[in-house]
């Protein structure tokens, strides 16, 4: 797996957070089975129930450019200012798990947490969303 290049593109992706409320950046790299990366970054709003995760900007933006298989994904957050080394490790909020685990297979795809390309933890959709509730459930 591209572990290292996929951080990198989180990374980069984080530079177009529009954070201005909380002064945290977040940016995501969503690794498709076509071998394509598709980024995303957090942006928020005044009305602050309105602002959308990094995460999820990443899904979104790849399935409505028409993919649907899905490997990994790579999650970079912390505080403004910060850079390439950041302080943090941002694991994916509770509604990201859940957008998540409508398009992947939980048990294979990776989820990525890093704080630079160097130091970053590895887990599966399942260990960090178990016992979920899926398309399946509803005959999907
Ligand atoms: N944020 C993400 O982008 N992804 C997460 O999984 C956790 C939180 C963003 C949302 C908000 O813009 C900022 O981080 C602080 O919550």
């Amino acid at each position: 797996m591209r572990e290292r290049e996929l951080i990198r593109a989180a990374l980069d992706a984080r530079k177009n957070s529009r954070a201005p409320y909380s002064k945290y950046n977040v940016g995501a790299a969503l690794l498709c089975s076509d071998e394509t990366i598709v980024k995303g970054a957090n942006i928020e709003n005044a009305s602050y129930g309105a602002t959308i995760c990094a995460e999820r900007v990443a899904f979104f933006s790849a399935v409505s450019s028409g993919k649907s298989g899905f490997v990994a994904i790579a999650i970079t957050g912390g505080p403004e200012g910060e850079q390439d080394v950041l302080s943090d490790m941002a694991y994916p909020c509770g509604i990201c798990r859940q957008v998540m685990r409508e398009f992947v297979d939980p048990v294979s795809f990776k989820v990525i947490v890093a704080r630079s390309e160097d130091d970053f933890e590895q887990y599966t959709l399942e260990e960090l969303l178990p016992k979920s509730f899926g398309p399946d459930n509803l005959g999907q």
